[in-house]
């Protein structure tokens, strides 16, 4: 980067917020998915009016920005492009509100979800949306990405809770979208549009959300199935028999077996399939619940049912789950964790479709997810190293991509395009809405400076 620029922003943000050693660029290079590329620059800005000075210079000097949280995402949407400024909002990690009166909270973008959840909690409130990474991620990136996690079928995504926005667009102007009230019908909904949009059309610097009265309890139940094709149908028994459950996460064997292998809990590893179900809500319901769920799973083939009947035995039914994604690791050198999603009632069918692609290419492919979203992250497993395997990981990886879209889904339902499914935007996508997606991003980024090569094809 030219010693002009980079002393325009160090007078713009302070020397403190500017950064060029190589530590630090090295240490912005990585994402949760398995690239890394350097910035040229990483700026740490603190407020609204600093990211705003940035993106003016950037702006003038067509400098690429790549806006970053805590760098947990596996799509690679916040990997820096060349030449580009890493915007780091991690130090923007203030609660700025929690208003019971409004059961709302207004955060800055760095604040770590889990901090977020544990603060709203304290005074009997709930931030539902729970990523996998919510130790780690920041509410800028769960805007950014729409983030899900195993919440969702009954309390829905990030963007059911975003009220409204500040953004900050390339040349530093600022938008407040929406506001502190649930209905809100004055103008367009922009903020819509920064939700789940990847960095590509401003940066978000401040968020207000919604929050709920938090559940008084909950249960769970651990079920095995002989089958997989049922575990995957007892979901959809569970809601006709009028219960919303929180999460219902599926394990097929694969990932019960690396579970296993790595923590020793006892799993039935000869069952084809585990389906983790918990409900939520007030003590005497959930109880009602659970039992319903219970005979449900039992009705639907499982051969084994287990119910947590305290917090701790939930938090050991939970290992299980929690163990998934170190438990895969482990297994082989390099993983590709995908993020398909199908209408329910073909989650069955798609997991089947997963088993036999992973078959057909020789791969060993593990599948789990949150199928009352449809949500499957199938997981193929390989070696970078190997050209050879690498091009039948990349051959799988689409044949599961478009397998999903023909059954009526999509490409990706929590972790975003990024850059690892941008060649396969154009397959999955209408043709006039992506011409027109394109005319949005020209509008907000007349010069493709916000987070330019993610989530739409050039
Ligand atoms: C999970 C991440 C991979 O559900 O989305 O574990
Ligand atoms: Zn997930």
């Amino acid at each position: 980067m030219d010693a002009a620029a980079i002393a325009e922003l160090t007078a713009a943000l302070g020397a403190d917020r500017v950064s060029i050693a190589a530590e630090d660029l090295a240490a912005y290079a990585y994402d949760g998915s398995w690239m890394d590329s350097r910035p040229d620059l990483v700026v740490h800005p603190q407020t609204t009016e600093q990211i705003a000075a940035v993106l003016r210079i950037a702006e003038a000097r067509r400098i690429p920005i790549v806006p970053r949280g805590a760098g947990t995402g596996l799509a690679g949407g916040s990997l820096p492009a060349a030449g580009s400024i890493c915007l780091n909002l991690a130090r923007m990690n203030r609660i700025l509100e929690i208003s019971a009166a409004d059961t709302l909270a207004v955060v800055q973008p760095g604040v770590v979800t889990n901090d977020l959840q544990r603060a709203v909690e304290r005074i009997g409130l709930f931030y539902p949306p729970d990523p996998a990474s919510v130790y780690q991620s920041t509410m800028g990136g769960n805007v950014a990405t729409n983030a899900g996690g195993p919440r969702c079928l009954k309390y829905g995504v990030t963007g059911d809770y975003v009220l409204g926005l500040e953004v900050v667009l390339a040349g530093g102007h600022v938008l407040r979208l929406g506001g502190r009230t649930i209905k809100d019908v004055a103008g367009y909904d922009l903020k819509r549009l920064f939700i789940g949009s990847e960095g590509t059309l401003g940066v978000v610097s401040q968020i207000i959300v919604r929050l709920i009265p938090k559940p008084a309890a909950q249960l769970t139940a651990l079920a095995a199935f002989p089958r997989l094709a049922d575990a995957c149908q007892a979901v959809g028994a569970i809601l006709q028999a009028d219960v919303i459950p929180l999460v219902t996460e599926l394990m097929d064997q694969g990932t019960m077996r690396a579970v296993e292998e790595f923590k020793r809990l006892g799993l039935p590893t000869e069952m084809e399939a585990l389906l983790l179900v918990a409900v939520d809500g007030d003590a005497e319901l959930v109880k009602r619940e659970i039992a319903i769920v219970g005979e449900v799973l039992w009705r639907s083939g499982a051969a084994e049912v287990r119910q947590a009947s305290s917090v701790a035995e939930s938090e050991a039914l939970w290992e299980a789950r929690r163990s998934v994604s170190p438990a895969i690791a482990r297994l082989a050198r390099n993983k590709l964790g995908e993020d398909v999603t199908v209408p329910r009632s073909k989650v069955a069918e798609m997991v089947a479709r997963l088993h036999e692609i992973g078959r057909a290419n020789d791969l060993r492919v593990v599948v789990y997810g949150h199928i009352g979203d449809g949500n499957l992250h199938p997981t193929l497993l390989c070696d970078r190293r190997d050209p050879e395997v690498m091009q039948r990981v990349e051959k799988a990886a689409g044949e599961l991509l478009m397998a999903a879209v023909e059954l009526g889904g999509t490409l990706t339902g929590e972790h975003g395009i990024g850059i690892f499914k941008l060649d396969h935007v154009a397959d999955a996508l209408d043709p006039n809405a992506l011409a027109w997606m394109a005319g949005v991003k020209a509008l907000f980024d007349p010069h493709g400076i916000m987070n330019p090569g993610k989530k739409l094809p050039a």
